[in-house]
């Protein structure tokens, strides 16, 4: 059963719109494509973020960009989008809202350097003026609620996450995510959530924490040192798309429910599918390998699951017969286990 956004049963709220619950899933390049939020919002992810998608790539119509940026079945839909030039900003957004975004998420933390030497994610943090421009510059072009996700700052010398956040809000920016890691640490050491309460201070729009949590209690953690209004979850949800929502339950005071082997097997499978789909069959394969292996350590790590051959089998073979063999096993294996336990 979906959320209804016109209930105003809001956790927290997005410019008009109402977001089910305090935990949202990261954008991942490389991981969160469409199957995966899909499956992450069915379990109950307040919102899914699509993978970066070059804002002039997407404009100019490049094909991998317009599948990032892929939200069918999804509601309401993000799009992230990166890039330095307001005008492709602005385009980008506009077509973004014309094709079913309900949210345009700018992203000022992308540390790679392929990213930052194009002057865009976190470089970014460098120059708000430039980040300025390209907040002002999506916000005039469509009429979806704007979000930036950011860093703490470039490096220790230079913590400046509150001082971008005031000028977001300033501008109409509706939300932002912080991780709390400054660009220079990569994701070296452990996020600082306290530092992401100087910007929850400094403004008054949501701000959503981010950064190793992983459990249920990170969570709670996060959003006491944080005092954000919601958790971003990033990589502890690979292998392991119902986390997210099992946070938000948690959050919400509701009971948490595990899913069951039948469910996480149905998961697994429907992920594995949709990429082929998605990809076509040869890069759908080689897309899937960090999926299947990630759900085969988690259904491990739930109680027994693959063994290391049939990890291996499942991140190497080229037949998805063979992939859909072993992961129809994995967590009835795991159950089985647990009952006889
Ligand atoms: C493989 C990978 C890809 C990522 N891609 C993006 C991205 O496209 N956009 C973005 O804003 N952040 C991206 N990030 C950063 C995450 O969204 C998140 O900020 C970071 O992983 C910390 O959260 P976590 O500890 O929950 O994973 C990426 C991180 C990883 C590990």
């Amino acid at each position: 059963m979906g959320f209804d956004q016109n209930l105003g049963v809001a956790a927290f709220r997005v410019g008009g719109l109402g977001v089910s619950t305090r935990s949202v899933l990261a954008p991942l390049s490389g991981v969160t494509d469409l199957a995966f939020r899909r499956i992450a919002q069915r379990f109950g992810a307040g919102l899914v973020v699509s993978e970066m998608v070059a804002s002039d790539e997407y404009v100019r119509g490049r094909a991998e960009a317009r599948l990032r940026a892929e939200g069918e079945g999804i509601s309401p839909h993000v799009v992230q989008l990166a890039g330095c030039d307001p005008y492709w900003m602005a385009e980008a957004a506009r077509l973004a809202e014309a094709s079913g975004a309900a949210i345009i998420d700018i992203n000022m933390g992308c540390p790679a350097k392929k990213v930052t030497g194009g002057y865009a994610g976190s470089a970014l943090m460098r120059d708000l003026d430039v980040a300025t421009a390209l907040m002002r510059a999506a916000i005039a072009a469509c009429g979806v609620p704007v979000t930036v996700k950011m860093r703490l700052g470039w490096d220790e010398a230079s913590l400046n996450a509150p001082e971008l956040a005031r000028r977001a809000e300033a501008l109409g920016v509706k939300a932002v995510t912080v991780h709390g890691r400054t660009r220079q640490q990569f994701y070296k050491g452990g996020a600082d959530w306290a530092r992401i309460a100087e910007v929850a201070q400094a403004v008054a729009i949501p701000v959503i924490a981010n950064g190793d949590v992983t459990s249920i209690g990170d969570a709670f953690a996060c959003l006491e040192a944080s005092r954000a209004a919601a958790v971003m979850i990033g990589r502890a949800a690979v292998g392991k798309p119902w986390l997210v929502g099992q946070i938000g339950s948690a959050l919400a005071g509701r009971a948490v429910r595990e899913p069951s082997a039948v469910e996480k097997t149905e998961a697994a499978i429907e992920h594995y599918q949709g990429l082929l789909s998605l990809f076509g069959r040869e890069i759908g394969i080689r897309h899937a390998r960090k999926h299947l292996a990630a759900y085969a350590d988690a259904a491990r790590e739930a109680g027994a699951g693959a063994t290391g051959a049939e990890r291996l089998a499942l991140v190497t073979t080229t037949e998805p017969r063979v992939a859909l063999a072993i992961l129809e096993r994995l967590y009835e294996a795991a159950h089985e286990l647990r009952a006889a336990a």
